[in-house]
C-alpha cells in the first residue's frame, strides 16, 4: 500500500472546496457592540485607552446605535461612564441617567435595535467597587468570633453582598423602564440574577430578559475598559467577587445557578483565554451562550499590527471565529462594526 493514503488536503484545494466543508459560518447576526455613554449633548470624545472607541452623550449615541443597527449588528451594549459618583452609586438608578436617556433615544429612534445594559455599581461608586462597602458598624454588629484574628478577618471581603444586589436590582428596574430589552449584571455578586427577575416581574417588566456576566473571571484583560468608564477600584481589587482564572468548573458551577435564578443567556468573560469555558458550557447548558471579546483582547490585536507584528483584519476575524468554534451564540465585541463590514 502506497502512503500517504488519506490526503486531507483533497478538502482544502480551493476556496471554493474550503467554503464548502466549512464547519461554521461568523456571521454579523452573532455580534454585541458595546458603546459608552455619558451625560451631556453633543459629546463624542475619544477614550484613550481603546482605539476607535468613544464616550457618547445620548443624542450622539443614538446616531451611532443607528448606524450599527444599518451595518445589520442585532444588539448594543451600553455603559454608563462619567455620573457623579458617591458611596452608594445613587446615579445607578437614576431616571434621567446618560443611559436611561440613552436607552430611550436609541429605542425611539431604532426600534429594532436590541438594546441591553450593563448592570454594575462600579462606574457609579466613588471607590470604584462593584458594590457597596460594608459599613464598620455592620461588621462591628457581627457576633464576635474567638478566631477573628485579622488573618481571618481578611477573607471577610469589603464588599457587602446583600445591599449591594438590592441597589443592583433598582438600577436593573430603571433601565427596562427606560426601555432596555436586556439587562446584564456584571458585578458577580450573588443572589442577584434572582432578585433583578423578581423585581422586573414584580414591576411588570416581564418581557425585559436578562443576560448574566456568569463566568466572569478576575482578569488582567479588563484594563483597557477601567480607563474607559473610570472604574478602577481606588483600594483593592475585585477577587472577592469575580472568579480565580485557575477554577473553570466554578464558572460553570455560577451558570448552572444563574439559569435556576432566571437568566435568559449566560456569558463567558474574557473570551479568548476562556474558550475552554465557553466550550464546556455550550456542552452542558441549552441556553444561548455568550462570550465577552474584551477591550484587553481589543486592543491586544491593535498594538500588535500597529506594531506591524500582524495582520489587523486576519487577527481579528480568527479571533472572533475561535470564540464561535468554541460555542459562543453571541460575541460581544469591540471589533463588532468592522467585522460587519468584513462580513457583508
Ligand atoms: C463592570 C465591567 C467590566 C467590564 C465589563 N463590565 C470591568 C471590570 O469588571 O472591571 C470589562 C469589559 C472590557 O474589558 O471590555 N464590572
Amino acid at each position: 500500500m502506497s502512503f500517504p493514503q488519506t490526503r486531507f488536503r483533497r478538502l482544502r484545494v480551493n476556496a471554493t472546496m474550503r467554503r464548502m466543508v466549512s464547519e461554521i459560518r461568523l456571521s454579523v447576526d452573532d455580534l454585541v457592540y458595546p458603546m459608552f455613554v455619558c451625560p451631556g449633548k453633543q459629546v463624542k470624545e475619544p477614550i484613550e485607552a481603546m482605539a476607535n472607541c468613544y464616550r457618547f452623550s445620548p443624542d450622539l449615541a443614538a446616531k451611532e446605535a443607528t448606524a450599527m443597527a444599518e451595518l445589520g449588528i442585532p444588539a448594543i451594549l451600553l455603559f454608563g461612564t462619567k455620573e457623579k459618583k458617591d458611596a452608594i452609586a445613587s446615579r445607578a438608578s437614576a431616571m434621567d441617567s446618560a443611559v436611561c436617556q440613552a436607552i430611550a433615544k436609541i429605542k425611539a429612534k431604532c426600534p429594532q435595535l436590541l438594546v441591553m445594559t450593563d448592570v454594575c455599581l462600579c462606574a457609579y461608586t466613588d471607590h470604584g467597587h462593584c458594590g457597596l462597602i460594608m459599613a464598620a458598624d455592620a461588621k462591628r454588629k457581627r457576633k464576635s468570633s474567638p478566631f477573628a484574628t485579622p488573618a481571618v478577618q481578611q477573607y471577610e471581603g469589603h464588599i457587602d453582598n446583600d445591599s449591594t444586589i438590592e441597589v443592583l436590582a433598582s438600577m436593573a428596574l430603571a433601565h427596562a423602564r427606560a426601555g432596555a430589552d436586556i439587562v446584564a449584571p456584571s458585578d458577580m455578586m450573588d443572589g442577584r440574577v434572582g432578585l433583578i427577575r423578581e423585581t422586573l416581574d414584580t414591576e411588570g417588566y416581564v418581557e425585559c430578559g436578562i443576560m448574566s456576566y456568569s463566568s466572569k473571571f478576575a482578569s488582567a484583560f479588563y484594563g483597557p475598559f477601567r480607563d474607559a468608564a473610570q472604574s478602577t477600584p481606588s483600594f483593592g481589587d475585585r477577587r472577592t467577587h469575580q472568579i480565580d482564572p485557575a477554577c473553570g468548573r466554578q464558572g460553570l458551577r455560577q451558570m448552572e445557578e444563574d439559569i435556576v435564578q432566571g437568566a435568559d443567556i449566560v456569558m463567558v468573560k474574557p473570551a479568548l483565554p476562556y474558550l475552554d469555558v465557553i466550550a464546556l458550557a455550550r456542552h452542558h447548558f441549552d441556553v444561548p451562550i455568550a462570550a465577552y471579546n474584551v477591550s484587553g483582547e481589543y486592543m491586544m490585536i491593535h498594538a500588535a499590527a500597529k506594531a506591524g507584528l500582524l495582520d489587523y483584519e486576519a487577527a481579528m476575524m480568527e479571533s472572533l471565529l475561535s470564540i464561535k468554534r468554541a460555542g459562543a451564540d453571541i460575541i460581544i465585541t469591540y471589533f463588532a462594526p468592522e467585522a460587519a463590514k468584513v462580513l457583508k
